[in-house]
């Protein structure tokens, strides 16, 4: 169930409730009338009233509709939700940058050297220790969220010319964050690992991020 269905469901029971509420004020009201009245024809004053509440209600409901349904995303904004990647142009060392959800996603090919640097880390050492293997689906392919966690730059290290920092990986050069080849914090004042986003390989060669 998405937010806007969530809400719908909120505002139709909501808008029942008070329907309900004001339906059964006018019961009560009407019958204290009719009691004082004896002459009155009451059942069919009662029914005008509970009618009028209740159509009142359904009109509303149908009125916000419109409104209601044009806070679901419509299909183009979903599909931004998520982008595919050929990785087949991608060599050995190589790194990209893609775009989604308006944040850059680096993706890279990592040597067999970077890879054993990843995997051969004392996590105690660590900030943020989390073995490589839990950071990668597969070792050759590092997708990583490319937003330093101090405070949001993009840290360098995706060009072959970039400088890399200390430990090989990525540099944020705002304040001096070091990433290593696993996207760990190594050294500044970044508090976290490079966050690694929500992807999966649809194919050896294509992932889908998001
Ligand atoms: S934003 Fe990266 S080190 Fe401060």
């Amino acid at each position: 169930m998405t937010i806007s269905y969530s809400i719908l469901f909120f505002l139709v029971v909501g808008i029942f409730l008070f329907c309900y509420f004001i339906a059964t004020r006018v019961w009560i009201k009407v019958d204290e009338k009719n009691k004082e009245s004896e002459n009155q024809p009451k059942n069919r004053r009662d029914f005008l009233y509970i009618s009028s509440v209740s159509i009142g209600g359904l009109g509303v409901a149908s009125f916000m509709w419109p409104f209601i349904k044009s806070m679901n995303p419509a299909e183009d904004t979903l599909a931004l939700g998520s982008t595919e990647v050929d990785l087949s142009e991608i060599s050995v060392g190589q790194s990209i940058t893609v775009k989604w959800r308006g944040k850059p996603v680096f993706i890279k090919r990592r040597t067999e050297e970077e890879i054993l640097e990843a995997q051969n880390v004392d996590l105690g050492s660590l900030r943020d220790p989390i073995a490589d293997k839990d950071r990668v689906q597969n070792p050759e392919w590092l997708v990583l969220e490319g937003v330093c966690t101090h405070l949001g730059c993009v840290p360098l290290g995706q060009k072959m010319s970039d400088t890399k920092g200390e430990f090989k990986g990525w540099f944020c050069p705002c304040h001096g964050s070091h990433y290593d080849t696993s996207g760990r914090i190594r050294k500044g004042p970044a508090p976290e690992n490079l966050a690694i986003p929500p992807y999966r390989f649809l194919s050896d060669t294509v992932i889908k991020i998001g």
